[in-house]
């Protein structure tokens, strides 16, 4: 059975495979997506390690001058997306959109660099990228963190790569929705409405791009001017963990400055991490930096912070909270726990389970010592795949696939899941 899943998974990867990046599936997201290259990266590797390297080397070209490494890249064109870069306006040679994505690439470069076979070679390829994302690390903490608190804060949700999570909703309340120009979605056409965000989100998530776009992009100012402005535990524990890989892995290549940067960067998050702790709650909760005040919603945001180096008490407790889940929850990980006011087991970010942040929860788990827990998460994501298939999300009760199929960073999650890996890393 393992095998014939590995096959399979092989078989989608190449399927969405355009030559030097990967669409995330065909139809609904037609271009490179930031953290679905990265992951998708460790996947390839399994089957391709130069065809992994390219993955992440394409990604990493089209980062601004400024560090920032945009969450799409518009290789070519496609009218089955909105929006397109007619709508982003970026104003560079090869169309990207202007914001950025969790930052994965750090932890995935070290990780393609440890299993390489031929060590010299991967040196070869991993090197040039070290700079890249070391610049990268610099803008989040200039852009993002301008008044130097020690996390950084998204601006738009689409940055947090979880796009209509409940952690938003109060304050996207305060994202106007006046002057927005007209639009056509085009994610009906591929996906079943009630699987996917609203209208007034979508209209508010245009306002921000528009916004931004007033600004020409300027991250100097973006930050500032943006009424949303929301410090996330996962997204910064993403952030942490890259810095801390990419630490490691430029101290092996012969990169002190590299190294010696990022060590501190992610010393300095973990220390500020702590701001986010819920005792009440067994897990960290964003911060809405705009309104000052804690986001009371224990969604997985500050579960998935445990793949951050962070103290060993609070992943026992992140780990004891989740067995508690696992009482409720058929399958883990819930996006929202199952249960709660806002749930909703089939919409997107609000309830579905997502099998990447299955990955990096228990990636971070498992070098926490907690392999109950890991156990647990590894056996419900391969049931959710044994039942239906390389979905984009499923729902966390029935298992229902959703979303968009024959997904691409499943099934580079899949490969992980069962190459067993992660119990080898930690
Ligand atoms: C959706 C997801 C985001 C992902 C993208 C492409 O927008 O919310 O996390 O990167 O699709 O798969």
């Amino acid at each position: 059975m393992a095998n014939e899943l590995i096959e399979h998974a092989i078989e989608i990867l190449r399927k969405n495979d355009q030559g030097t990046y990967t669409v995330p599936t065909h139809g609904l997201y037609p271009f490179q997506w930031n953290w679905d290259s990265a992951l998708t990266a460790l996947g390839m590797g399994y089957y391709d390690e130069d065809r992994a390297w390219v993955e992440l080397t394409t990604l990493m070209d089209h980062q601004w001058e400024d560090g920032m490494v945009p969450h799409i890249i518009f290789h070519k064109e496609d009218e089955g997306y909105f929006p397109g870069p007619d709508v982003w306006r970026t104003g560079r040679s090869l169309p990207t959109s202007g914001i950025t994505q969790p930052p994965v690439s750090g932890f995935a470069v070290r990780r393609l660099y440890e299993r390489a076979t031929d060590k010299a070679k991967a040196a070869e390829q991993a090197r040039p990228l070290l700079a890249k994302i070391d610049a990268w690390h610099d803008w989040f903490y200039r852009c993002r963190d301008p008044h130097g608190s020690g996390l950084v804060a998204l601006i738009h949700p689409w940055e947090s790569g979880r796009d209509n999570s409940v952690d938003w909703d109060i304050a996207f309340e305060r994202v106007p929705t006046d002057g927005v120009e007209p639009f056509q979605r085009r994610d009906l056409q591929h996906a079943d409405a009630s699987h996917r965000p609203t209208q007034a989100q979508y209209e508010r998530y245009i306002y921000l791009v528009q916004l931004f776009r007033s600004l020409n992009w300027d991250n100097s100012k973006l930050h500032d001017a943006s009424p949303f402005q929301i410090v996330d535990p996962g997204f910064n524990g993403i952030l942490i963990r890259s810095c801390a890989d990419l630490a490691d892995l430029a101290e092996k290549l012969g990169h002190p400055e590299i190294a010696a940067r990022n060590r501190a960067r992610a010393e300095a998050g973990v220390a500020a991490m702590e701001a986010l702790w819920s005792e009440a709650d067994s897990q960290y909760l964003c911060f809405d930096r705009k309104a000052g005040v804690m986001i009371k919603n224990a969604s997985i945001a500050g579960l998935l912070a445990v793949f951050a180096p962070i103290p060993k008490n609070r992943a026992e407790q992140i780990g004891a909270r989740l067995m508690d889940m696992g009482k409720q929850a058929k399958y883990l990980v819930p996006s929202q726990p199952v249960g709660s006011d806002l749930y909703d087991g089939k919409r997107y970010w609000r309830g579905p389970v997502w099998l990447i942040v299955n990955f990096m929860i228990s990636n971070g788990l498992a070098r926490a010592g907690q392999s109950d827990v890991v156990d647990r998460i590894v056996s419900d994501s391969l049931s959710l795949i044994e039942k239906g298939g390389f979905a984009e999300y499923y729902d966390p009760m029935t298992g229902e696939p959703c979303g968009g199929k024959t997904f691409t960073w499943t099934a580079a999650m899949v490969i992980e899941f069962l190459s067993n890996a992660d119990r080898e890393a930690a």
